[in-house]
């Protein structure tokens, strides 16, 4: 898997391999084709031959170092039983939460479709590519299990973790159960490396951040690596701020997501020079193009230059970039390959 293997193996390397969060997507007509096809957006995920098309399509057209699965954080919630849907314009609408009803056992198998993409996708992708697996950090998937939508402070989750800590540490275990299964499947039927996305963790306070995003955190990353000891983890806390290098060193990640408010030299002195840094440039440089682009392009790789890096955004790619932009993107950040 090229360049992503080798700074995921704490390398650095002149010219940092690159890739988007969220890059399969609505800003690429071809996906807005495909999606269109499918019927429902977790019929889409449920579709290998689809779902590993949508997986493919941000690499041609880009060419970048690594692909992600296509899927959802959500797909474990409809896994263990609850009632899940994507509306459109409204995002995802989860049914009521029985924590009695969840059943851990049907993960594996409901997720079938899922590892059988990845197996598509391995084999249609160059060896030089990576293929990343994900899952959802129980605590972002918690946060919308409990609430039953998106939320702008995640309100819900958050009484239930500090009323009744007891009940909601049984969803979480559930969760950390159910997110090694779906995260093992990838990675036999040939994911090379997982991003745990915790998009929701700088909410938390420092004992609330310890308990619900960093302790389930390394109780997956430390049971993936019992089964698979050399599985590369990406671990992606959202809001972490200036507990990204506690972060990344207690849940025992080979690379840490980092999103833009952390300035980079701060991300330098905090993340132990072993772990990678992915990130962090902010999405609105990609959607504005130009000089802001540039600029930003330009501020990330000398900030992260002479350590393992992965430039990415420091969030998922929207609906409104223009595709023109994201080649003027990857042709920045490789424009001194072989300088
Ligand atoms: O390209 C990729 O990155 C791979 C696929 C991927 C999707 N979702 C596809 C998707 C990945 C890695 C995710 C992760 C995800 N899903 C997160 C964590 C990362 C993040 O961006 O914060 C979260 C919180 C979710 C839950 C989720 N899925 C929401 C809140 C929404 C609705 C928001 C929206 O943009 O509409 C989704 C839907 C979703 N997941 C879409 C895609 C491409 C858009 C829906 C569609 O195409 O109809």
């Amino acid at each position: 898997m090229g360049k992503m293997r080798q700074v995921l193996a704490g390398e650095t390397i002149a010219v940092p391999p690159i890739w988007i969060m969220r890059q399969a997507g609505r800003y690429l007509p071809e996906y807005r084709k495909v999606r269109k096809q499918a019927g429902s957006f977790l019929d889409l995920c449920y579709n290998p031959e689809l779902a590993s098309e949508v997986t493919l399509q941000p690499i041609r057209r880009f060419d970048f170092d690594a692909a992600i699965l296509f899927s959802d954080i959500l797909v474990i919630p409809d896994a263990l039983g609850q009632q899940v849907d994507f509306e459109e314009g409204r995002g995802p609408v989860l049914g009521p939460l029985d924590l009695e009803s969840l059943d851990k056992a049907a993960v594996r198998s409901h997720l079938a479709p899922v590892f059988e993409t990845v197996t598509r996708v391995r084999a249609g992708l160059a060896g030089d590519k990576a293929l990343l697996g994900f899952c959802g950090a129980p605590w972002t998937v918690a946060t919308y299990m409990i609430a039953g939508h998106g939320t702008p402070d995640q309100g819900p989750a958050r009484r239930s973790a500090l009323g009744d800590p007891d009940r909601f540490q049984v969803l979480i275990d559930l969760l950390v159960d159910a997110s090694v299964d779906y995260l093992l499947g990838q990675l036999e039927a040939g994911a090379d490396a997982v991003q745990i996305f915790d998009t929701w963790a700088g909410i938390l306070d420092e004992e609330q951040f310890q308990r619900w995003a960093v302790d389930p955190v390394r109780r997956i990353v430390d049971r993936l690596r019992a089964v698979r000891p050399q599985t590369p983890v990406i671990a992606f806390a959202k809001g972490a701020g200036v507990r990204i290098g506690d972060y990344a060193t207690a849940t025992g990640a080979n690379c840490v997501g980092v999103d833009w408010s952390v300035p980079p030299a701060m991300a330098c002195d905090l993340v132990d020079d072993s772990i990678a840094i992915q990130g962090n440039m902010d999405p609105m440089r990609l959607i504005v193009g130009g000089e802001a682009l540039d600029r930003g392009v330009d501020r990330v790789l000398e900030a992260f230059a002479g350590r393992p890096h992965i430039f990415n955004l420091g969030h998922g790619i929207t609906p409104d970039t223009p595709i023109e932009h994201v080649e003027r993107l990857v042709a920045r950040v490789r424009g001194r390959e072989g300088n």
